[in-house]
């Protein structure tokens, strides 16, 4: 099974006192990159993908502990903090970065509130391909402008939110500067779909419900498209889950059917008040029999600290967003304890590390047994 084992020279003389013979690894199978995964539903007649970070594949978790909690039996966290640059947007960036080199690119663009422009400036890095994030002033986690920076985008900050941002870059991309790599470049969206292929490839058919976060509403038309691409090239019985989306209270534009001028919320990958997939969402929304609500900050702060304290995953605030609709709709009895429950957390917490209030100052104590006991209170 597996490779051939491969002698390694170098480690034998070292392992040779503590083991007669010769000793050799197997080499380690390396995953398929997501693309040739799927590469039947994406790729093009003959098109190569030779850009990959190793994105996609990430873990779904069985929440045991908050799925009690919550009234859940079968409640599924997919953690896409794991990816690359510690977010979903991995899936959809590393299609469009393999296109837009295809395509003789000279440059790639993006307006972000963070993760996006972390994924985008990764992705061209490894495609050799200048990137230009513009991003919102003062509004983005710290941690999401370390990883754009350290990748060597250019970084424009603009007085003015992410759907000014957004609006500027699209007409950059209009007069053909540089390709556009937000979620209206259909190439995102088609590489997201991933998560949706790979939630069935796991459970053997689809969930009964999926919740997700909404800002710009990318992933959320993502995820209904790869569910229904999947049901309609026959991968599963035909079903289709509903689509839950959840938007902060402050950031709300498709609960509240209009355009929120200044939008505010703690989670600031979704502070966003005119999506540019709204159609989308609301399609995913009516198709699937779902729903679209708004949780508040404070439902989704104490639901980040609750995820990372019963399953150990740290998520960041707008991750939280999701799995906060799950539990309002689990208490009001519309979503039943049988039902398979997946919410997509988003990105990583130590994105934005400054949101979880830091530990009271108290003073060092004396690096001994009793002191550390007297500490512990144990
Ligand atoms: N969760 C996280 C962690 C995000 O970064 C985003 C969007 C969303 C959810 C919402 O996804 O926009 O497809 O509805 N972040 C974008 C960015 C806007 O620029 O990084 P969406």
């Amino acid at each position: 099974m597996g490779s051939p084992p491969v002698p390694v020279p170098f480690l034998a003389p070292m392992l040779r006192p503590l083991r007669k013979g010769s000793y050799t690894r197997r080499a380690m199978p390396q995953p398929t990159p997501l693309l040739e995964r799927y590469r039947d539903l994406l790729a093009r007649p003959g098109e190569d993908f030779p850009i990959s970070l190793g994105e996609g594949g990430t873990p779904l978790v069985h929440a045991q502990r908050l799925g009690a909690a919550l009234g859940l039996d079968a409640l599924f966290l997919k953690f896409e903090g794991t990816n690359p640059t510690g977010s979903f947007k991995d899936r959809g960036m590393v299609l469009a970065l393999n296109r837009a080199v295809t395509s003789g690119a000279r440059a790639v663009v993006c307006a972000s509130t963070g993760n996006t422009s972390a994924s985008a400036a990764a992705y061209a890095a490894a495609a050799g391909m200048p990137c230009f994030v513009v991003l919102p002033a003062g509004k983005v986690a710290r941690a999401k402008l370390a990883q754009t920076l350290a990748a060597g985008a250019r970084m424009i900050t603009v007085d003015g939110n992410f759907d000014e941002a957004l609006t500027a870059v699209r007409a950059l991309g209009a007069q053909g500067v540089a390709v556009v790599v937000n979620s209206v470049n259909p190439d995102r969206i088609d590489g997201q779909q991933t998560g949706a292929f790979e939630i069935v490839d796991a459970l053997g058919r689809a969930p009964d419900a999926v919740a997700l976060p909404v800002g710009n509403a990318g992933n959320i038309t993502a995820y209904w498209a790869g569910f229904s691409l999947y049901a309609a090239g026959g991968r599963t019985d035909g079903a289709r889950p509903r689509m839950l989306g959840f938007q902060a209270e402050g950031a709300a534009p498709i609960v509240r059917g209009a355009q929120v001028e200044a939008p505010e919320t703690v989670a600031t990958a979704i502070r966003i008040g005119n999506p540019a997939s709204w159609a989308g969402a609301v399609a995913a929304r009516d198709e699937s029999g779902g729903t679209i609500e708004a949780v508040s900050d404070e439902e989704i702060l104490a639901m980040q600290r609750r995820i990372a304290t019963t399953e150990g995953i740290f998520c960041e605030p707008a991750s939280a967003a999701g799995v906060a609709g799950v539990a309002r709709l689990a208490r009001e009895g519309r979503l039943h304890r049988s039902e398979t429950v997946v919410s997509i957390l988003t990105g990583h917490g130590l994105k934005d590390p400054d949101i979880v209030e830091a530990p009271t100052g108290s003073p060092p104590i004396a690096a001994d047994l009793a002191s550390l006991r007297r500490a512990m209170n144990l």
